[in-house]
Order: C-alpha cells, then sequence, then structure tokens
C-alpha cells in the first residue's frame, strides 16, 4: 500500500508540520509506505488559464506547463493507492502552493473516464493555526477538489492551537484505518 501526503506548509515545525509527521506514523504503523511530497519545495506554479480557459488539459488531460514539476507530481499520486492532503489554513482556503497544485491536477484529471483519484480514499488535513477561522471553508476547498475528481474523502480533520494534542492521535488513527482500508479500485 503506497500513500501520498500532499503537503502544502513551507514550515519544517509548526501545527502543519506536525499533522504530516503524525499522518506518516499512522501509515507506517499500518505497514503503508508514506510518500510526502512538499509542494513548496517544488516550483509548482499557478494555472495560466491557456487557450480560451480551456487548454490541452480539456483534451489531452495534461498540462501545457507540466514540465515545472506538476507531471511528476501528478505520477506520484497516480501511482499511489491513496492520498492525504494537508494545509495551513490561509484566509480561510488551502496555501497557495497547495490551491495551484489542485487547480491544475482538476482541470488534467475530471474530464477522464478514470481518474487518478477514482475509487480512491483522500483523507483531509486542515490546520488553522492562528484565529482557528476558516477551517470548514478550506475543508470544503479540498472537498470539491476530491469530488470534481470523483475521489472519495475518508475523513475531514481540522487541528488548531487548542485541540492540537487530541487531534493529532486522531490523524495517527485515520492514517491508519486508510491504510488498512482496502481499495476500491
Ligand atoms: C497568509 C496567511 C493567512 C492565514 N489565515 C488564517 C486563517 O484564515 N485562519 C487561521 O486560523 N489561521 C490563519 N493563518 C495562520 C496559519 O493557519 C498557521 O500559520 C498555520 O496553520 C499552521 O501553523 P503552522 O504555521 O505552525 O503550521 C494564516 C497564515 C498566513 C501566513
Amino acid at each position: 500500500m503506497k500513500v501520498v501526503i500532499l503537503s502544502g506548509t513551507p514550515k519544517s515545525e509548526g501545527l502543519s508540520a506536525s499533522c504530516v509527521s503524525a499522518a506518516v506514523t499512522g501509515l507506517e504503523k499500518a505497514g503503508a509506505s508514506a510518500m510526502v511530497i512538499d509542494l513548496c519545495k517544488t516550483s509548482i506554479g499557478c494555472c495560466k488559464v491557456c487557450g480560451d480557459g480551456w487548454g490541452i488539459c480539456r483534451d489531452e488531460n495534461v498540462c501545457a506547463y507540466g514540465e515545472d514539476g506538476f507531471n511528476e507530481v501528478s505520477m506520484k499520486i497516480a501511482e499511489a493507492d491513496a492520498l492525504v492532503i494537508q494545509s495551513p489554513v490561509y484566509w480561510g482556503e488551502t496555501s497557495e502552493v497547495l490551491k495551484s497544485f489542485l487547480d491544475r491536477f482538476r482541470r488534467c484529471e475530471a474530464l477522464k473516464e478514470n481518474t487518478a483519484l477514482t475509487g480512491r480514499e483522500v483523507l483531509l488535513i486542515a490546520a488553522p493555526g492562528g484565529s482557528g477561522n476558516g477551517l470548514l471553508t478550506c475543508l470544503g476547498q479540498m472537498e470539491r477538489a476530491v469530488q470534481h475528481m470523483r475521489g472519495h474523502v475518508f475523513d475531514y480533520i481540522g487541528v488548531n492551537r487548542w485541540n492540537k494534542e487530541y487531534k493529532l492521535k486522531a490523524i495517527v488513527a485515520a492514517a491508519e484505518a486508510l491504510a488498512l482500508r482496502r481499495s476500491t479500485r
């Protein structure tokens, strides 16, 4: 069982980094292999909205600018059995780098008969580290992208400064359960 953890945090320590570590712990407890993809370490940019709103993403299901690291990350997700998406909450949304990736990934995947997420479980984790506001809109944004690509949301976990003691444990448990659940693909 191979699981990709898509991380949108720029920080190597902090709340989001703790969430990613907890997910790795849970996956490894279940004997799965966890691959963390740190999107802030890639050069993946935002969608350039080429063509007349749709570029070759519509007909060829690939991005014209995929060589910026987008193709590589997309392929790793397609090869995985399940996906974890983690982001800090910025303005009630995901971090910009995660949004840029998901925007482009959705364009390339959503119109395929079988997408990279079809029949796959996706665990969503958002960390509003400031006021704690914006958790639901952030998780909703992730959920929408996953649903457009016809993945199945396994669980939604929100972690803030006040609940992290028990929510990090919940991430370990959720990641373990995710890995133990057989892929429906
Ligand atoms: C541009 C920006 C916008 C942010 N917006 C929110 C927000 O809407 N709600 C919130 O609780 N925290 C907000 N934060 C704080 C981050 O959520 C916090 O830094 C992060 O979730 C988790 O903490 P970490 O940096 O220790 O991983 C924001 C931070 C930045 C940099």
